[in-house]
């Protein structure tokens, strides 16, 4: 069976294109006041940003926080005050639409949201494959960092009281992206290094995995130029190529799959609370046995742009924990099976894990 894997409807894509908003939620609105839910990062409270943000009268801004990674139950807690807002409501019980804009983790957190309105119980029971039962409500997603790919994938990643894994269905798929790469260029330099290499990450792990197949090399190979590009070469116009890279490294995993980076990546953020595109850098730096030429590459363009990695946060941590990094790394088969093919579990066995995250 091949997959029939379903992709963002709409793109706009150019610098300043974020002014667009207002004219294309308009066309969502079914009455000029229906309502529409915005979910802003809150580094932007105070920014210019906040002032272009086309808000109506009915509509909700909701600033979010990121300092964690998106939760199940932070998730449940913003569905349930965005129902309550609108059932008080009489014209409405549910909003037009959610928009979220920010990193992975804010795009995310508008994606589960979206999800959440209109399927019962907690975001946790969706963990999971395919579980969503109902559509979405239309749902937004706009850039501020680039490299998770979050903006294309069908997947919203969710830490919940057990695991760490997303809700993965075709519902989950941003009906809209807007890519403007102006708003990624007053991102912190360590961060917007950590969330790129989480794109040069998907691509080194998309092309040397088992699952590939043309059209995940056709996107992971121009992703992986441009963030050679973007990372090696220094070129001026980098935003927009960053943009690019993550939009087409996001479209090579959506046909393979990540490999053993973000296995040992999973495990680590679930433990220690890591972000993920520091917690792949982390992980990657050690994987030299499994992509030897990326791993030296990664090594230069660390160099290049004076980032120093923290040591030693496994080394000494109690067994229960790395026996929990373990398990979350081990819970993510198909990742182990792209990486190292249907007989993994012969050469990745759970000592071995442990081995690997004991150097970190
Ligand atoms: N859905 C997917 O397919 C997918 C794929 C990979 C990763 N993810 C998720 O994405 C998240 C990581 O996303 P990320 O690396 O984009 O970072 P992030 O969204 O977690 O943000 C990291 C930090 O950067 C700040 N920030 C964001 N934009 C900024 C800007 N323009 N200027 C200044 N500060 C800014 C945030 O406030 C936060 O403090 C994780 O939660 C991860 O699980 C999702
Ligand atoms: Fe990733």
């Amino acid at each position: 069976m091949f997959r029939n894997f379903k992709t963002v409807s709409r793109v706009v894509f150019g610098r300043g294109c974020f002014d667009q908003l207002g004219d294309i939620l308009a066309q969502k609105r079914k009455r000029p006041d229906s309502p529409m839910v915005f979910l802003v990062d809150d580094v932007f409270q105070e920014s210019r940003l906040a002032g272009r943000i086309p808000v109506q009268v009915r509509d909700l801004l909701i600033w979010v926080n990121v300092d964690v990674e998106p939760k199940t139950f932070y998730v449940d807690e913003l569905t349930r005050m965005i129902r309550e807002n609108y059932t008080a409501d009489r014209m409405d019980h549910l909003p037009e639409g959610v928009i979220g804009i920010g990193g992975g983790s804010t795009m995310d957190l508008a994606k589960a949201v979206s999800l959440m309105l209109t399927n019962p119980g907690s975001s946790a029971d969706y963990q999971g494959w395919d579980l969503i039962r109902n559509p979405a409500v239309y749902h937004v997603g706009i850039p501020t960092l680039s490299g998770t790919g979050a903006e294309v994938s069908r997947t919203t990643v969710l830490t919940g009281p057990e695991k760490k894994l997303g809700i993965n269905s075709d519902y989950t798929v941003f009906d809209q992206i807007v890519l403007d790469p102006e708003l990624i260029t007053g991102a912190p330099a360590n961060q917007r290094f950590y969330t790129g290499m989480d794109c040069y990450i998907h691509c080194v792990e998309s092309l040397s995995g088992t699952y590939l197949n043309t059209f995940s090399q056709a996107y992971g190979e121009k992703a992986m130029d441009l963030c050679r590009e973007v990372f090696l070469d220094l070129v001026p116009d980098s935003d927009d190529k960053l943009m690019m890279a993550s939009y087409c490294g996001g479209m090579s995993i959506a046909y393979s799959q990540v490999g053993i980076c973000h296995a040992l990546s999973y495990g680590l953020s679930f433990v220690l609370g890591l972000h993920h595109g520091i917690g792949n850098c982390i992980a990657f730096d050690y994987l030299e046995e499994f992509y030897p030429e990326a791993v030296y590459e990664f090594r230069r363009m660390m160099e290049n742009h004076n980032i120093e990695l923290p040591r030693n946060l496994v080394t000494g941590i109690e067994n229960d924990k790395l026996e929990k990094m373990a398990d979350v790394a081990l819970m993510l088969e198909p990742l182990w099976e792209n990486a190292l093919g249907s007989a993994w579990k012969a050469v990745m066995t759970r000592d071995r894990i442990k081995e690997l995250f004991r150097q970190m």
